[in-house]
């Protein structure tokens, strides 16, 4: 008889894991984790002082997670006080909630790329307010986060909007990590496009004219122009690219060619 009752399956080992807040000052970190933790959003800024600390529980299937967050100061002043504290967080599971409200991306990142590794567990996280405070688009804020290997979200701290969702979905990914020894699943789309192209996109969104949307001098020959574009089609069409933003881009470059080719005899 006993042999017959199904087996009781057995509870997930808990996990412990460490939220750490990054950003440059006033992106909204500590607004995210308030509304998160606190289900309010508060409008004046109060700007955190070093390292601000709290812990959570969280159930994702049948594992229990502890949740430790530190929420770490933006403002330059406190780079001492963050930086021993990241080097030492290093060989742990540990999770960046990174947002980033400005436009300069990969500022942030530099002064820490010696310290941390991001790439594994990071997530990536743009500051939106809807439309009103958002000063890059979501196609550039997804490729940025998607060259890099992290996940990426919109949400707003005001609005509540995305903000569980987004702590679920690191819950998530940090257990579906453990139960794959530690490998990440293979469906991570930055996979799924080179560097060559997330560049080749951010150059053209910032390119100030056709020419140097194309790549070459002004003055340039047809032949010139008819190569250049050749090349970009090659690397930005939307059947061969999935990077966030190639279809735009990819017109942006065909627009360029036929401007450009209308005035050169
Ligand atoms: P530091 O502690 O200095 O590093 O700043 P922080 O990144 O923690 O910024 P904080 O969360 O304190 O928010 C900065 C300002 O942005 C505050 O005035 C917030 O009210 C505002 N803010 C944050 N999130 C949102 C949001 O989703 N919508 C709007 N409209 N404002 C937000
Ligand atoms: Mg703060």
């Amino acid at each position: 008889m006993e042999a017959n009752m199904p087996k009781r399956k057995e509870p997930g080992k808990s996990l412990r894991i460490k939220v750490i807040s990054m950003g440059n000052a006033e992106v909204g970190k500590s607004c995210i984790i308030k509304r998160y933790c606190e289900k309010r959003f508060v409008s004046k800024y109060l700007a955190t002082i070093g390292i601000d600390y709290g812990v959570t529980k969280v159930q994702v299937r049948d594992r229990e997670i502890k949740v430790n967050i530190f929420d770490m100061a933006g403002h330059p002043f406190f780079y001492e006080v963050r930086k021993p504290f990241l080097e030492n967080l290093y060989p742990v599971l540990s999770v960046s909630l990174v947002t980033l409200g400005t436009v300069d991306l990969g500022s942030y990142f530099k002064q820490y790329s010696n310290c941390i590794k991001f790439s594994k567990f990071s997530s990536c996280l743009w500051l939106i307010d809807c439309t009103k405070h958002r000063c890059i688009d979501e196609n550039e804020g997804r490729l940025w986060a998607e060259s890099k290997g992290f996940l990426y979200f919109e949400t707003s701290a005001q609005t509540g909007e995305g903000i569980s969702e987004m702590f679920q979905t690191f819950y998530i990914s940090i257990v579906d990590l453990c139960e794959n020894g530690g490998k990440r699943p293979t469906t991570n789309s930055s996979a799924s496009f080179t560097k060559e192209q997330a560049d080749t996109i951010r150059r053209i969104r910032s390119s100030k004219d056709s020419w140097d949307m194309l790549g070459i001098k002004p003055g340039a020959s047809r032949e010139e122009v008819n190569k250049a574009y050749r090349k970009l089609a090659v690397l930005l069409h939307p059947d061969k690219c999935v990077a966030p933003g190639s279809e735009d881009a990819f017109k942006a470059v065909v627009n360029a060619r036929t401007a450009l080719l209308k005035n050169i005899k």
